[in-house]
């Protein structure tokens, strides 16, 4: 697995190793956490390199005697890293061209790529009054996906699938949608939301003007699909995985100043980056390719995201990074 030290990547591991795979992660921990695998490298149940997958050699090596591939490495960051950093992302392009071209000189069977809701048009997002769901179907010309980051999501799911038809490679994309839960980072908007609770802020920040709608999916349950793809889809089709529950982004931060008790004035801000003001998932295709369906609402996935962070972190420390962290990765 590339990325495997990261927030989705490590619990892949953890799923992955409890139904009996043989795991070998590469990641350089540019945001990837060795605390995320650290179990597993004590028990000497995974095998784990730290290094950059563009250096030379370096995928070449990791893709030898490998079945599967689970690419998750990738410069990516939460809203503010994705619309205030283009050249980190347009990294990918390589990146992913190289693994995927390394994967198919190994020999590997499949490559399961960890694509985006960002990939789908941003003319479709821009009205909050509509009750729309996005459809794997709208990702077709003239594209306009979301940031550099959002491009080279694309550029892969299409790599994947001309070398599907030219070099039988087996594989699938998931396009996960705003993904929290334990091990999550201040970078996104959930964890940030619930780290500006637990350091007391007052007034508590939200970005944008509150209306932007997402639906915000558990990590458990992007996993559980993710692992049903690699054993079910083989041409390079990419899927949804995303919850079609609606909830905007004002009631997100109402919820979490309810669930912590923490009594503050909302104070929006229209300065900073908002992405998409109407972005949620249509996850049909999931349930018909897969048998997938997300298990975890909203409400009760956030306050076993916020019982985690409590118990944690220490309030001092989050007060020392997170300006920081809101626009990093
Ligand atoms: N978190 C979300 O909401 C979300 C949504 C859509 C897609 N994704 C995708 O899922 C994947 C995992 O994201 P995440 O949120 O768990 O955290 P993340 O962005 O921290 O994961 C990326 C991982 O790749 C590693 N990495 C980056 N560049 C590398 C390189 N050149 N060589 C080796 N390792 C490298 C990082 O250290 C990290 O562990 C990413 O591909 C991301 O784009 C995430």
């Amino acid at each position: 697995m590339t990325g495997g030290a990261s927030f989705i990547g490590s619990h892949l591991v953890d799923a992955l190793l409890a139904r009996g795979a043989h795991v070998h992660v590469v990641d350089d921990l540019t945001s990837g956490r060795l605390e995320n695998i650290e179990a597993h490298l004590k028990n000497r149940r995974i095998t784990f390199v730290e290094a950059d997958l563009r250096e030379p050699g370096v995928t070449r090596a990791a893709m030898k005697g490998i079945q599967v591939v689970f690419h998750l490495a990738a410069d990516h960051g939460g809203r503010g890293y994705v619309d205030l950093h283009q050249a980190g992302p347009a990294s990918n392009l390589f990146l992913d061209g190289l693994v995927f071209w390394e994967a198919v000189k190994a020999g590997v069977e499949k490559v399961v790529y960890a694509s985006s809701g960002c990939v789908y048009p941003n003319y479709m997002q821009t009205d909050p009054q509509k009750e729309i769901y996005l459809v794997e179907d709208d990702v077709k010309p003239p594209h306009d996906a979301d940031n550099m980051y959002g491009w080279a999501k694309l550029m892969a799911e299409l790599t994947l699938q001309a070398y599907h038809r030219e070099h039988k490679l087996g594989a699938a994309s998931l396009r996960y949608f705003t993904v929290y839960g334990p091990r999550g980072v201040e970078n996104h908007a959930v964890i940030a939301m619930i780290a500006r609770a637990f350091i007391g802020q007052n007034p508590f920040d939200v970005w944008g003007n509150g209306m932007q709608i997402r639906n915000w999916t558990y990590v458990d349950d992007i996993v559980s699909g993710t692992i049903l793809a690699a054993e079910k889809i083989n041409d390079g089709t990419a899927v949804n995985l995303g919850t079609m529950e609606r909830v905007r982004v004002i009631d997100a931060a109402r919820m979490v100043l309810e669930f912590s008790g923490h009594k503050a004035e909302i104070r929006l801000r229209p300065d900073m980056p908002t992405g998409p003001v109407n972005r949620v998932a249509d996850n049909k295709l999931a349930k018909k390719l897969l048998g997938w369906e997300p298990k975890m609402a909203f409400r009760d996935g956030l306050r076993k995201t916020m019982d985690w962070y409590a118990a944690t972190h220490q309030q001092e420390k989050v007060r020392g990074v997170l300006e920081k962290m809101l626009t990093a990765r």
